[in-house]
């Protein structure tokens, strides 16, 4: 387990690292919006890298401009001009904001995030870590069959990282099954988004049906990935 998560959950002691200002005496409790925490414990703590903050910025400021970014801010309460990309924010924080896109924006919190998704690989990942999405693999397949190990890399980046874990069974020629598990709620839409944007990385169609749902009581995600037109780049 992430020793920054279990400290948090158990020491009622400060965290002290780049993450500080998450203590542990501030339980963050779910206030989380909408469906995203459908079937799941009422309350967890955790942090996120502020780059991920800035990716939602980024998405909402140059999709709907930043008057709309701005609303969102204040509709989820959240007072910060510049995210740092090493600094750690509350999780609840970045929950707030796509709950606050979903209802500035008029969309379903689902579309945000598999918008989000796609932004994060074809934009944030593809801009800023080429070279680690090169490294990963040379074509969709490959790529998910080294999911595992991406997040080992970019946690030698981001030390504190909490990364979600990946593994793939059933692999055929053009299928396979990517398990997906997380402490984190309500992100199945976003790893949708997150493989859609890879199909279109690799210039693959592919087909994604989500088998299998945590907020359904199941034990993780899983989901069934078909593809035609692969090569490799
Ligand atoms: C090189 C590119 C990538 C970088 C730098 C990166 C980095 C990160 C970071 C910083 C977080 C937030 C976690 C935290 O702060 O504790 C995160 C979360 C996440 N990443 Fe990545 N990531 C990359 C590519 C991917 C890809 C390609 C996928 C999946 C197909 C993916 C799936 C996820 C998921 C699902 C989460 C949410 C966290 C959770 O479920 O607990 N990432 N990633």
């Amino acid at each position: 387990m992430n020793p920054l998560h279990f400290a948090a959950g158990l020491s009622g002691k400060p965290i002290s690292d780049s993450r500080s200002e998450v203590t542990a005496s501030r339980r963050i409790t779910a206030s989380i919006p909408g469906n995203l925490t459908r079937g799941l414990g009422p309350a967890y703590i955790a942090c996120v890298y502020g780059m991920v903050n800035k990716a939602v910025e980024e998405l909402i400021v140059s999709r709907f401009g930043a008057d709309k970014w701005q609303a969102v801010k204040e509709k989820a309460g959240v007072d910060i001009d510049v995210f740092l990309s090493n600094e750690g924010y509350p999780d609840k924080l970045t929950y707030d904001l796509v709950g606050a896109a979903s209802e500035v924006l008029g969309l379903p919190a689902r579309e945000i995030l598999i918008a989000f998704g796609e932004h994060w690989v074809l934009n944030t990942a593809r801009q800023g870590y080429g070279s680690m999405l090169e490294a990963n693999g040379r074509t969709l397949s490959e790529f998910l069959i080294n999911l595992p190990s991406l997040h080992t890399r970019v946690a030698m980046i981001f030390p504190n990282l909490q990364p979600p874990r990946f593994h793939c069974s059933d692999v055929t020629g053009d299928s396979l099954v990517l398990h997906y598990h997380s402490h984190r709620p309500g992100l199945t839409d976003f790893v949708v988004g997150l493989l859609q944007g890879l199909a279109t990385l690799f210039e693959t169609q592919a087909e994604i049906q989500i088998t299998q749902r945590k907020s359904e009581g199941a034990d993780h995600d899983v989901f069934l990935i078909r593809w035609q037109n692969t090569a490799a780049r």
